[in-house]
């Protein structure tokens, strides 16, 4: 392998994903050699709340990389090799408003998949392209691996606005799933399957897991799934779940499956197919956003405090971010060529032969040092082809809302997300939205 040592910058350098991501690079410098490694966010105080410790973690591990952390574009931006772009324009407050808007209503508050999902894309847009044009300025060679939610919003922003930069699209809930699949089928990892899937971002399904030999083992993930979601037998939510939700949501996966025996549905369907049930177990005064603030973020930040305080970060309770490596092999493969076959968001151009080639969709692709190459889909069936149709309709439309200022787009978009159920309640959850993100919405007319 070559010599060469990269440098990485991390947008959004405040998130509290930020401690872990970094211990994953440092915990993976022999696949990815690092030289420098630079925090960048736009709130000076939220990144100098973590900054100060990632310094003393890096410096424990090498004291050759060098570690910046930074508000000013330039530096951030200046000489680097992969930015791993994590954002959230507004922060959690307005995740909260995201969420608890639609709820007033009745309506599922997420912060991706409904109007919450469409609320955080208005927002998300503008501060996205901004850091794709800091990229193109100062390191015009760079890619941006980009996991910034919303996903499918933010991915079809670049295809329209930024056809030809050089930004990768991925998330990393398909494998979070895959990790749960991998243990239902009894594999040791999840890279030791072979996966099609085909969707939308946080909308797909798994239609063949086959082993490195080829037998293919979808029939007997079903068969699981009819009778215990995404669980284990037993299990209780004494697993591998970071909270009671979690372990709610894979055993919804029961429900989702039972819909469509024939194919392997991501989680998040859970909010389109069963959105009633969503609503009815979700506390309209506490949301996941509330969670987080009381919970990780108070965590993250506390303990961060704590390593600079002693000035060391022996013995710290932070975790390498195990379930971010993908984050590494996806830089890996564009660094080394490795071919490596991965979930990306990208533009269907065909792939999917009955479905709009202007559309985002979430497929495998081969990742190597030119970018990637999707890999062919077919024909999908009316079901699965009917729901993506009208999700992507609702992406389109929020873009094109964010493009033209339009209030219509918007509300249209609103009303045919499966979400709503009707254009009454999309124009009183748009209303509110529109008081909400007086900060960060252009103004709609
Ligand atoms: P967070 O609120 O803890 O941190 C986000 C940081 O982004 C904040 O410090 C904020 O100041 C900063 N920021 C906002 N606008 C910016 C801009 N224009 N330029 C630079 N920095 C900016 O958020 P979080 O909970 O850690 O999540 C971060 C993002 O990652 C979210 O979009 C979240 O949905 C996403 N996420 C994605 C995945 C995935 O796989 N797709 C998984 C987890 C989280
Ligand atoms: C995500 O997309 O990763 C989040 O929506 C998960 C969460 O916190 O609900």
């Amino acid at each position: 392998m070559s010599e060469k040592k990269f440098s990485v910058v991390i947008a959004g350098g405040g998130s509290t994903y930020t401690p872990e991501i970094i211990l994953m690079l440092l915990d993976n410098l022999d696949r990815l050699p690092l030289r420098a490694i630079k925090l960048y966010d736009n709130d000076e105080e939220r990144q100098g709340r973590l900054a100060e410790a990632c310094g003393i973690i890096v410096k424990e591990k090498d004291p050759n990389i060098e570690f910046t952390a930074t508000t000013d574009p330039e530096t951030a931006y200046t000489d680097v090799d992969f930015c791993l772009a994590h954002i959230r324009v507004g922060q959690l407050p307005m995740r909260e408003k995201d969420e608890k808007i639609p709820l007033k209503y009745g309506v599922v508050g997420q912060e991706t998949c409904g109007p919450g999902g469409i609320a955080y894309g208005m927002r998300s847009i503008p501060g996205v392209l901004e850091n794709i044009e800091y990229m193109e300025k100062y390191s015009p060679n760079c890619w941006m691996l980009n996991y910034s939610n919303p996903a499918a919003i933010v991915a079809e922003a670049c295809r329209r606005f930024k056809p030809n930069a050089r930004v990768i699209n991925i998330c990393d809930m398909p494998i979070g799933m895959e990790n749960n699949i991998a243990k239902i089928l009894g594999f040791n990892d999840r890279k030791e399957m072979t996966v099609r899937y085909f969707g939308l971002n946080h909308f797909g399904w798994w239609t063949s897991i086959k082993d490195k030999d080829g037998n293919e083992y979808i029939d007997k993930l079903l068969e699981h799934q009819l009778k215990y979601g995404n669980t284990l037998p037993d299990e209780g939510n004494n697993g591998d779940y970071t909270d009671n939700s979690w372990y709610e949501t894979a055993k919804k996966v029961k429900d989702l499956t039972a819909l469509d025996p024939t194919m392997a549905p991501n989680s998040y369907f859970q909010y389109y197919l069963f959105g009633d049930d969503m609503v009815a177990h979700t506390n309209p005064e506490y949301t996941r956003a509330n969670q987080v603030m009381d919970g990780r973020e108070k965590r993250v930040f506390g303990e961060c405090a704590r390593i600079a305080e002693a000035g060391t970060a022996e013995g710290t309770s932070l975790e390498i971010g195990i379930h971010a490596s993908f984050i590494v092999d996806l830089a890996t493969a564009l660094a080394f060529n490795t071919h490596e076959r991965m979930l990306l968001i990208v533009r269907n151009n065909g792939a999917i032969e009955n479905f709009d080639k202007d559309a985002m969709v979430e497929i495998p692709c081969i990742v190597g040092k030119d970018g990637y190459e999707p890999i062919t889909i077919g024909t999908i069936p009316t079901f699965q082809k009917g729901l993506m149709e009208e999700q992507v309709a609702v992406e389109k439309l929020t873009v094109d809302a964010y493009e033209q200022g339009s209030y219509h787009k918007l509300w249209q978009a609103l009303t045919l997300s499966k979400t709503v159920p009707s254009a009454n309640v999309a124009k009183k959850i748009l209303d509110d939205y529109i008081e909400a993100n007086k900060e960060y919405w252009p103004e709609l007319k």
